[in-house]
């Protein structure tokens, strides 16, 4: 049961930040350049999961050598920071601010754990580096999303334990790792998040008592 919420967790793309289409184009940008077949339902796919992860999905079973991954994921990177260096604080994704503002008048600790390898890029962009307790990124543990590692790490670096913890993510993925993890998990928005404790559209308008009601809904319904 979750008595107090002692601290929050936030996946970056897709939560903090829409990032989700500027990776789905950076991918599409590479697939085109050396012939591979992208579709609409990759760019769910590549949520929540590692750059490698994400290859080895547009692959679907094609064989290439490590060097040549090295280098399609190197482009791919290239594009995507091209895409990113326009990002401002105007990209900041409703309600994000207004909860860290909450969490920060009522003492409970703020992390981001995220699969990217961008994440301080993209925080420094948004002006949000500073608001968080702890950053948790790919650069930093092997096994991301869906393995619970990366979230396990963030709770461990504010020092609560998960089952304190409200984890947000967009992500099929993402929810899972939390879930595997032990958090209370917050889905949002539109991708496969039904497994969520909570599922929401978005953080718009969401405030830590409306969420601490549904999940004590969501654990009455069970
Ligand atoms: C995740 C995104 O946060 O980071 C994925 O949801 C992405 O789509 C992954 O593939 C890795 O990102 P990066 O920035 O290291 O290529
Ligand atoms: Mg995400």
């Amino acid at each position: 049961m979750l008595l107090t919420i002692q601290a929050l967790i936030f996946d970056m793309d897709g939560v903090i930040t829409d990032t989700v289409d500027r990776h789905f184009q950076s991918w599409k940008q590479l697939a085109h350049e050396v012939g591979l077949e992208i579709t609409p339902e990759h760019r769910d796919q590549f949520r929540g999961v590692s750059r490698e992860e994400s290859l080895h999905r547009l692959l679907n079973g094609l064989v290439i050598s490590p060097e040549t991954k090295q280098d399609w994921m190197r482009r791919k990177n290239m594009h995507y920071l091209a895409y990113i260096a326009s990002l401002t604080p105007a990209d900041i994704l409703p309600g994000v601010v207004d909860l860290l503002d909450e969490a920060d008048a009522k003492g409970i600790k703020k992390a981001v754990a995220s699969s990217s390898r961008n994440v301080h890029i993209v925080l420094q962009k948004l002006e949000l580096i500073h608001r968080f307790d702890s950053i948790v990124d790919a650069n930093m543990i092997r096994r991301t999303k869906p393995e619970p590692d990366l979230f396990v790490w963030a709770a461990g670096s504010l020092g609560v334990t998960p089952d304190t913890a409200l984890v947000f993510e967009d992500a099929q993925d993402g929810v899972e790792a939390a879930l595997v993890g032990g958090f209370h998990v917050i889905g949002l928005g539109s991708a496969r998040v039904e497994k969520a404790h909570v599922a929401l559209p978005s953080l718009e308008g969401v405030t830590l008592d409306a969420l601490r009601e549904s999940l004590s809904k969501a654990e009455i319904r069970g």
